[in-house]
């Protein structure tokens, strides 16, 4: 009989309850009991903030987007301060955690969530804590895994906005710019223009020239193409300028913004009429695709399963089509960014899409 912990930490993500729901299930089969920390690392700090899971608690929740359990990517655990700047967690905060651990005699911590709390996660497994790492993000930016869920629905949010995008925009024959999501990564313009049909396809990892985006606009235009879909990653950069960026209310640092310019730079290089429209959060909420809940699933039972064999410090990990275990240290180190050779680069400028370059 064991007892374990999970919580989600950092952004949220459909495919999380699909997660919650099946490491309650792979443990209960083993007759183990499953408690869920609310709200990260934070449901940790004593007095605990947290609740059992098991069949009942966690019924119907697999097509529920978000997670039942709550996240945040602020507090006292946050260990990642910017790209690439790595913070320490306070040895008090790690005592504290340590507290309810013992407290609530649990033989196993499941951590799931993005770079920044799998890097909380790997101190408090070098600080001795039996954890085990599930990775998380819409982005697909993680190291050590091929994917992820939560990719998968936000791709399928970008193709659908693409196809609704796509009726009005024809219909005006206008130039429509489609802000997406993604961080330092361009998977999910990438995925998502490729699967909505997108004809720009504008990412961090290709530096684009304005001039290159007007061309193609303006080659289209020749051709007789009514509209154009302008996909852009929020991180996306210009040869000769940087990525935008601002502060939100709470002081935090978020890619965005590069959509309106480059539509008002078509407008000023072609005279097209361009509209924008930034996709936002409508990429991580609501019911998450059939392939994220499996794949949820299947991580969750996975985790469970390293528990039972003690491999604590490590992530589980999808690699060609099968879940396996990385060392969490393997996952963090740096982000999986876009080659320029990819082979779905490739495929998108043999079917004609510019990446503006
Ligand atoms: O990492 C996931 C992500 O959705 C990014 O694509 C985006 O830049 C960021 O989180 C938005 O964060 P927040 O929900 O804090 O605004």
């Amino acid at each position: 009989m064991k007892r374990i912990g999970i919580l989600t930490s950092g952004g949220d993500c459909p495919g999380l309850n699909a997660v919650l729901r099946g490491v309650t299930r792979a443990a209960a089969a083993l007759g183990w009991t499953t408690i869920g920390f609310r709200d990260g690392f934070e449901g940790m700090l004593p007095p605990a903030d947290w609740v059992e899971l098991n069949r009942r608690t966690t019924a119907g929740i697999m097509s529920l987007g978000g997670t039942i359990l709550g996240t945040t990517n602020k507090g006292h655990f946050v260990a990642k301060v910017g790209a690439g700047e790595k913070a320490v967690l306070a040895p008090e905060i790690i005592a504290r955690a340590r507290e309810t651990m013992e407290h609530l005699q649990l033989d196993g911590l499941i951590c799931v969530g993005g770079d920044g709390s799998l890097t909380t996660a790997l101190q408090l497994f070098e600080a001795g804590f039996p954890v085990i790492g599930v990775p998380k993000t819409i982005d697909n930016d993680l190291e050590a895994t091929d994917s992820s869920f939560g990719f998968d629905s936000a791709v399928a949010a970008v193709a659908d906005a693409l196809d609704r995008l796509h009726t009005t925009a024809t219909s005006h024959k206008r130039a429509m710019v489609l802000e997406v999501m993604g961080r330092h990564a361009g998977w999910i313009a990438l995925y998502g223009g490729l699967a909505g049909g997108g004809d720009i396809i504008l990412i961090p990892e290709i530096p684009f020239d304005f001039e290159r985006v007007a061309d193609a606009v303006r080659h289209r235009d020749a051709e007789g193409c009514l509209s154009t879909m302008i996909v852009v990653a929020e991180g996306a950069c210009p040869r000769d300028g940087h990525q935008l960026s601002h502060f939100t209310g709470s002081g935090e640092f978020k890619l965005g913004g590069m959509g309106e310019v480059v539509a008002r730079e078509v407008i000023r290089r072609t005279g097209k009429e361009a509209r924008t429209c930034v996709l936002g959060h409508l990429q991580r909420g609501g019911p998450p695709t059939t392939l994220d809940r499996i794949l949820g699933t299947r991580f969750g039972v996975k985790a469970v399963e390293l528990i039972k064999h003690g491999k604590f410090g490590t992530m589980v990990s999808y690699r060609n089509s099968s879940v396996s275990e990385v060392p969490i240290a393997d996952a963090v180190h740096r982000l999986r960014l876009v080659r320029a050779d990819d082979e779905m680069v490739v495929a998108a400028r043999e079917v004609g899409i510019s990446f503006g370059d």
